[in-house]
Formats: structure tokens, C-alpha cells, sequence
């Protein structure tokens, strides 16, 4: 079967997901709540024919948070806004399964994936910080296996409530009065371990069936989590190697659980930086990096740990052992971060820099960063890329000087396939679980 081409998203960050990037002159400094900064960005990735933009969350702040985590939108929100300014690009979202109900959530995404006509797409995370638990009147935070438990069933129960309704079940026949087909109408009656839901959803499917989901998580859970329910996965990942050994290993474990490889859509993120020269694309990266202190640095690598304060540890030796600190958290991040350190014989100052400004391999001249993202798609480190810009021009830049490239070589649309995420991303119509077996329910 042919591979399907290249696929494209728009991580949309305000002021930057760097935590010093609302410094270049270039940022608008208010850009995390500017609805116009987002329909910009929105409307670029779409003349770039992304397939999606995607709206990051979190549920807890303090005082070493990075400036947009300080102060930004909430996802479901900014995207029903984005929803009535484009018509074709995706529209997903974070929304955490740890801090939320999954009747009020699966609404939620029904409701903008009909507001929007079959874009939406819900990126589920079992969030990482422990801090959020107090922000929900909870005691404690969920252990990081019992929070993918808790993620697991809660799928279940969404997707189930989305198939509520069969797609011919409102009739709305105004001569004999006749609304709707109670027999299509479906309860769900799930009574799980953590939820307990009766149903129906008072909301019905959408053109492309249900949302579409994304799971951000990498640890083994994260894997097996995305593997059996995800239809695509949003992940980290430095070198090619390492994005295709993640890409081999959650292919495979979807084939372990019935499905296709072709059913998961896999998308790292990348960060390019274009310039005419390579020394400009390597001025504009540094442009960025001086920006960040040495503090804010640290403060940035200690949030992945839980907020934990490294500024306690010489910066010009090894990085520290602190054992299992952060492996509640941001799990398969810290492992990564210390299985690096280590690797390379890093120091504090190190690791605390390269983590606040990675640099990536997609810095370069437009055809250099083509080079890079046609070899990973070719070889199969991943079906298209998460593109994330720490100053707006980043992706202004990639879509007026990468995209022709990509377009010219034939590994990139010249336009959209469709009008629904899933048919742009190319995954099939889920069939309604009661259109299926009737008689089964
Ligand atoms: C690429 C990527 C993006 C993520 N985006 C979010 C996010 O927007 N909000 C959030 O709370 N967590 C986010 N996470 C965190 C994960 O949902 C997860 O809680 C964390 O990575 C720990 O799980 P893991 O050990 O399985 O990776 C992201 C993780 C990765 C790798």
C-alpha cells in the first residue's frame, strides 16, 4: 500500500515554549492571550495546508513557570474560537483524563468537532505535575501507572458515549413529529473501576465519526496506552535513531493489539529555524539561546523533575544523581534527561542549557531542513512532524520557503484531501460500536 504523504501540525505557543523567547523583539508580548496572534498563526499553518494546530495545557503554575504557562488560553476554548476563522486545518487540543470527567469532556470535543465540521482532535494527557492536585480539591496525585489506568477507561467511557447516537437516529420528521428513533439512541451503562456512566451523550457523532485522539506520553504506559487507542502520537525525540526506534517499537505494539500500522499516525516534535545561509539559521537559533540565564535554565529543567530546585548543585560538575525525583511526573522526559547526562558526561550548566533551548537537527537553509524532514518521513522515523516556533516568524518562514520544497519533491499535498481531520490525516470513519452489532446491546 502506498505510504500516505506527509503530514504537518502547528504547535501554537504564545510567547514561546522556550522560557525566555518573549524577550526577542520580534514576540508580541501578550501573544498568549491575543485571539488575533492565534488566528495568524492558525491562518498560516493553513496556507500551508497543515493539518492541524495543536493547543497545548497544563493545570498548574508557580513562580518558576515559564511567561505562557503563566497567563494563556484554555484549549477547547481558543479552538472553537479558531474553528469559525479557518475551514479546513485540524483543531486539537490537550485536555487532561487525571483532572476532568469524561461525560463533560466527551461534550466537549463533540461539540467542537461540530462547530468546526469534523476537525477536532482531543490530545489526552494523564498529567504530569503533582501540584495539580491541588488545584481539583484532591489529596494527593495519581501515581503515574494509576494515572494511565485511570486514562485507559476513561477512553473507554468517551468513545463509548460518542457512539450514543446512530448516525440516522434524529429523524426530525416536523409532519408526523417524530424527533428521533429511540432503538438508535444507546446507554452506555459503564461501571468501571473509576467511572461510572450511564449515558446516552446528549450530543451525536460528527462528519468524521468521532474526534480524532492524540497521546503525548512516552514511557512504556504512554506506548501501550497509544497504542491501543490512539490514532495519533505526539513525541519528543532528538536524533533520527531515537525517533525511529519509537516509531518501530508503538507500530508494532498497535499490530499486538489487532490494528494496522497504518491506524497511528506518529509526529515528533521539531523546532526548525530557516535562514538564507546556515550561519544565519545558526544566528537566529543563538539569537534565542543567549536570551536564557543560567536561572531561568534551571528553573526550566526543575519542572520536568516537579518543580525540584537544582540551583542547590554545582553547575560545572556532573549532573546530579537525585535518583527517582520526577519519575511521577514527566516520566519518560526525566529518563531521558538523565540517561543522556550520563551518557555524555554532562554538567548541570549542560543539560540545564540544552534542555531550556534544544537545538535539533532542523536548523538550516530550507532545503537543508527539507533534507532532514524527507530523510526521517523516507526512513520511517515518523509520518509527519509536530512543528513548534519559539518567535511567530519561525513558521511563517517554514511555510513560504520549506513547504513549495516538500510540495515539488511529491512527499507533501499541494491541497487538502479533505474537509475532516481524520480524512486529511488519512484514518478511516470509526464505525458506530451499536450500528455494528445491533443485536449484541
Ligand atoms: C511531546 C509531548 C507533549 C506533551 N504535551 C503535554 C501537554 O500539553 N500537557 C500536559 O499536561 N502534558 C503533556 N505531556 C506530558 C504527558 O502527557 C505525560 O504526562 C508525561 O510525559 C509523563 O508521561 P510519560 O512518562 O508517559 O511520558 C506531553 C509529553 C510529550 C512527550
Amino acid at each position: 500500500m502506498a505510504r500516505k504523504p506527509l503530514k504537518l501540525g502547528a504547535l501554537i505557543h504564545g510567547v514561546g515554549g522556550n522560557i525566555s523567547a518573549w524577550r526577542h523583539p520580534e514576540v508580541p508580548v501578550d501573544a498568549s492571550v491575543s485571539f488575533p496572534f492565534y488566528r495568524k498563526q492558525a491562518l498560516k499553518a493553513e496556507e500551508g495546508k497543515f493539518d492541524l494546530v495543536f493547543i497545548a495545557d497544563g493545570l498548574y503554575i508557580n513562580e518558576k513557570s515559564i511567561p505562557h504557562f503563566l497567563n494563556r488560553f484554555e484549549p477547547i476554548t481558543i479552538l472553537s474560537a479558531l474553528a469559525a476563522v479557518t475551514s479546513r486545518i485540524g483543531l486539537v487540543g490537550t485536555l487532561s483524563t487525571s483532572y476532568s470527567e469524561p461525560f463533560t469532556v466527551a461534550r466537549q470535543f463533540a461539540s467542537l468537532d461540530h462547530i468546526s465540521g469534523g476537525r477536532a482532535g482531543w490530545n489526552v494527557v494523564t498529567s504530569p505535575l503533582e501540584g495539580s492536585a491541588l488545584n481539583y480539591g484532591k489529596t494527593e496525585h495519581p501515581s503515574h501507572d494509576e494515572r494511565y489506568q485511570i486514562a485507559e477507561e476513561y477512553l473507554q467511557v468517551t468513545k463509548g458515549l460518542w457512539d450514543s447516537w446512530e448516525d440516522d437516529a434524529f429523524v426530525r420528521d416536523k409532519e408526523s413529529g417524530v424527533f428521533f428513533d429511540p432503538a438508535k439512541m444507546h446507554r452506555l451503562n459503564h461501571k468501571g473501576k473509576y467511572f461510572s456512566v450511564q449515558g446516552p451523550l446528549n450530543i451525536a457523532r460528527s462528519r468524521q465519526g468521532q474526534p480524532v485522539i492524540f497521546q503525548a506520553g512516552s514511557s512504556e504506559s504512554g506506548k501501550t496506552l497509544a497504542a491501543k487507542e490512539a490514532d495519533a502520537v505526539f513525541t519528543g525525540a532528538e536524533t533520527i535513531e531515537e525517533a525511529k526506534a519509537f516509531y518501530e517499537d508503538v507500530k508494532a505494539r498497535a499490530v499486538k493489539f489487532g490494528r494496522s500500522e497504518d491506524d497511528i499516525v506518529i509526529l515528533p516534535g521539531i523546532g526548525p529555524i530557516i535562514g538564507r545561509t546556515e550561519e544565519e539559521a545558526e544566528r537566529k537559533y543563538q539569537e534565542i539561546a543567549n536570551l536564557v540565564s543560567i536561572e531561568n535554565a534551571l528553573n526550566y529543567l526543575g519542572r520536568f523533575f516537579d518543580h525540584f530546585d537544582f540551583s542547590q548543585f554545582p553547575l560545572d560538575e556532573p549532573f546530579p544523581d537525585i535518583g527517582d525525583i520526577g519519575s511521577n511526573s514527566f516520566r519518560s522526559g526525566t529518563d531521558k534527561i538523565k540517561r543522556n547526562a550520563k551518557a555524555r558526561n554532562l554538567t548541570l550548566r549542560q543539560v540545564a542549557l540544552q534542555t531550556a533551548t534544544p537545538r535539533g537537527e532542523f536548523v538550516g537553509t530550507p532545503e537543508q531542513v527539507a533534507d532532514r524532514i524527507q530523510r526521517w518521513y523516507e526512513e520511517r522515523a515518523a509520518d509527519g512532524f509536530i512543528v513548534h516556533s519559539n518567535i511567530p516568524s519561525d513558521l511563517h518562514d517554514f511555510v513560504d520557503l520549506v513547504v513549495p520544497i516538500l510540495q515539488d519533491r511529491g512527499i507533501y499535498r499541494k491541497e487538502y484531501e479533505s474537509d475532516t481531520l481524520r480524512g486529511n490525516l488519512g484514518l478511516p470513519i470509526p464505525a458506530n460500536r451499536y450500528t455494528l452489532a445491533p443485536s449484541g446491546r
